[in-house]
């Protein structure tokens, strides 16, 4: 590979420095002091963390638009319709209703309130769902968690604050907004989640601790990573790091603290369901160890009409700017490099197929051994080896990009998760002989979405309706109080 002796050159040049001004980096994290403050604060305590992106277009217009064209990228991409294997691994947990590919920043309210996996809450204490789920969607979450502390943000169900989580992720999650240095066009960056800087201190970055770089790619990685939502402590989200952050760290961290997201109704295995772990994939890959950020291929540098260089917000596929992400560091062609990166793609889709095959096999003779008379005992073990098997290949396919990222770390877990499944599948045969099957055990037809989800007998047609009624209902009532709300911050 051929990279440019000078790589970080053209990413820190002179202009940009003179640009930022040098003490970008002694902005400290900002402070929690005020987290069990319960109830309301005055206005200026308030917009600490002001959610309002529009706000922020005055002063800073460039950055605001091209922050805004992430609502550019509005495709929807079902992944359930394009690979049904995974309704079965998600039996009886949310996912397997409905998931789709990520897409731009801008929709990231929108789709949480979409998915049918927050269901259709008619007041603030029905729904699936609790509040944590609204943790990495809108720089209101931490204002709110400013405003009550955490157990005043996380406490019950998705539906309780609604109304307060409005704005997509923006301004105010990535930037200390109320700085002189802001405003004056320097990034004075931060980490806006109290549990995001635990988890860096969990594993020795914090966050001031770190150049410029690791800050960069730090206000990426409060969300674009692992997470769990802790049962005991009102479901606040911890980043499980406490191990290690690779995939036999975190599957020991969960082991031991008997963890599991849910129960799978057909093997009865107790699951763990893998977020999107592209922060502790990333820093494993070859770019990650390089110190090359997730803003360099994400957010370049960019000049506007008159010259100026401004970092470009449309947070996005980098090869639809090659000349300003990878061309920056590589001399290869755009063409050769997306065919590098295809082919990954293909090696660890195939790679993916051949765990889902292994797995949905798994779950389905499980299903089988307990309806033959298999007992706890003898069922211990092969539930284990099913856990572990499907959290490898979630670690994996979860992290979004990792073909790009680290295409070898993902190769190697699709590999363990294989070996897992096998061990399971190996065992299976052998308590299904004990109780007398022999035979193959058939597999329904799961060719479709529908076809999966109807083998499971889910009442996709219930959901749908629920979900149709919350949204003409509930949600404007949620945007009218919002409105109210937010007439009275400071203009
Ligand atoms: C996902 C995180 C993220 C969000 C959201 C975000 N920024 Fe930034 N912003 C960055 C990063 C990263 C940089 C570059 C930091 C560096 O160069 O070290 C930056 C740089 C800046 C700068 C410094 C000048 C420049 O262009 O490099 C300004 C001003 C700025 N952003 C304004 C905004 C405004 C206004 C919004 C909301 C409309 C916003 N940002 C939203 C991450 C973000
Ligand atoms: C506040 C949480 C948060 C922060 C901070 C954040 N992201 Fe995201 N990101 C998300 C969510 C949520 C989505 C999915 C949005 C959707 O599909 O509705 C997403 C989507 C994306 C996508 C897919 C975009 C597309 O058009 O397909 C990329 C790429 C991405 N993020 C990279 C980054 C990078 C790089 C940073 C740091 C500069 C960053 N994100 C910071 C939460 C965050
Ligand atoms: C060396 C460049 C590079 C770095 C560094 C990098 N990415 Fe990416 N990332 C890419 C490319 C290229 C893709 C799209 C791959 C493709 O086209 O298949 C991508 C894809 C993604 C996606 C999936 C988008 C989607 O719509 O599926 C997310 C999310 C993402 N990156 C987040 C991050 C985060 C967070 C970091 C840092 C922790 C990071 N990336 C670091 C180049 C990079
Ligand atoms: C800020 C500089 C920088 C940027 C931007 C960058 N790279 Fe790299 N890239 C590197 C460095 C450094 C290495 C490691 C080189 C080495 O060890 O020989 C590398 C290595 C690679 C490799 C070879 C290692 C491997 O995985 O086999 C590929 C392929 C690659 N980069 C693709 C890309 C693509 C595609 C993009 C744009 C999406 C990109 N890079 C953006 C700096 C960068």
């Amino acid at each position: 590979m051929i990279v440019n002796i000078n790589w970080k050159a053209p990413v820190v040049n002179s202009a940009l420095l003179s640009l930022l001004g040098m003490t970008l980096l002694v902005n400290p994290i900002s402070t929690y002091a005020n987290e069990q403050a319960e109830t309301t604060q005055s206005a200026t305590q308030i917009m600490k963390f002001d959610p309002r992106n529009e706000k922020f277009e005055p002063d800073h217009p460039e950055q605001y638009q091209s922050w805004k064209n992430t609502s550019k990228s509005e495709h929807i991409t079902d992944a359930l319709q394009s690979d049904p294997n995974m309704v079965i691994l998600w039996a009886g947990y949310g996912f397997a209703k409905d998931y789709n590919a990520p897409r731009g920043h801008f929709y990231a309210v929108t789709d949480v309130r979409n998915t049918l996996r927050t269901g259709g809450p008619k007041d603030a204490k029905s729904g699936p769902m609790p509040m944590a789920c609204w943790s990495c969607k809108s720089p209101d979450v931490p204002r709110v968690i400013d405003e009550r502390g955490e157990d005043g943000y996380f406490d019950g169900k998705w539906s309780r604050l609604g109304s307060q989580i409005i704005n997509p992720i923006g301004c105010a999650d990535c930037h200390d907004t109320q700085s002189d240095d802001f405003k004056d066009g320097k990034p004075a960056l931060r980490v806006a989640r109290p549990f995001a800087s635990r988890a860096m201190h969990a594993i020795d970055r914090d966050f001031d601790k770190q150049d410029r770089f690791g800050q960069q790619s730090q206000v990426c990685g409060q969300c674009h990573v692992e997470y769990y939502f802790q049962k005991d402590k009102k479901n606040a989200v911890k980043f499980p790091w406490d191990k290690g952050v690779d995939v036999d760290s975190i599957e020991k961290y969960y082991d031991e603290i008997g963890f599991s997201d849910w129960i799978n109704p057909l093997s009865k295995a107790p699951m763990l369901k893998a977020q999107h772990p592209e922060y502790e994939t990333w820093q494993m890959g070859i770019h990650g160890k390089n110190n090359v950020a997730c803003v360099d291929c994400h957010m370049p540098k960019v000049k506007n009409k008159q010259g100026k260089v401004y970092t470009d917000h449309k947070v996005g596929n980098p090869f639809d700017r090659f000349e300003d992400t990878c061309a920056q560091c590589h001399t290869q062609d755009k063409q050769s490099m997306m065919d590098i990166v295809k082919s990954r793609k293909d090696k660890v889709q195939e790679m993916k197929l051949i765990a889902e095959k292994q797995l949905v096999a798994a779950h389905f003779e499980a299903k089988a051994a307990w309806e033959a008379g298999a007992t706890e005992a003898e069922m211990k073990d092969i539930l284990m080896d099913i856990r572990h098997a499907q959290w490898r290949w979630d670690y994996a396919i979860a992290s979004h990009g990792v073909h790009m990222h680290a295409p070898e770390v993902a190769l190697r877990v699709l590999g363990t998760s294989v070996d897992r499944a096998t061990d399971a599948r190996t065992k299976l045969i052998r308590v299904l002989a004990k109780h007398g099957i022999t035979d193959p055990i058939q597999i329904p037809d799961i060719s479709t979405k529908e076809k999966a989800q109807a083998a499971l007998g889910m009442d996709m047609k219930g959901m749908n309706q629920e979900k149709d009624d919350f949204l003409k209902n509930v949600i404007p009532e949620w945007d009218k109080e919002a409105d109210i709300r937010e007439a009275t911050y400071p203009q």
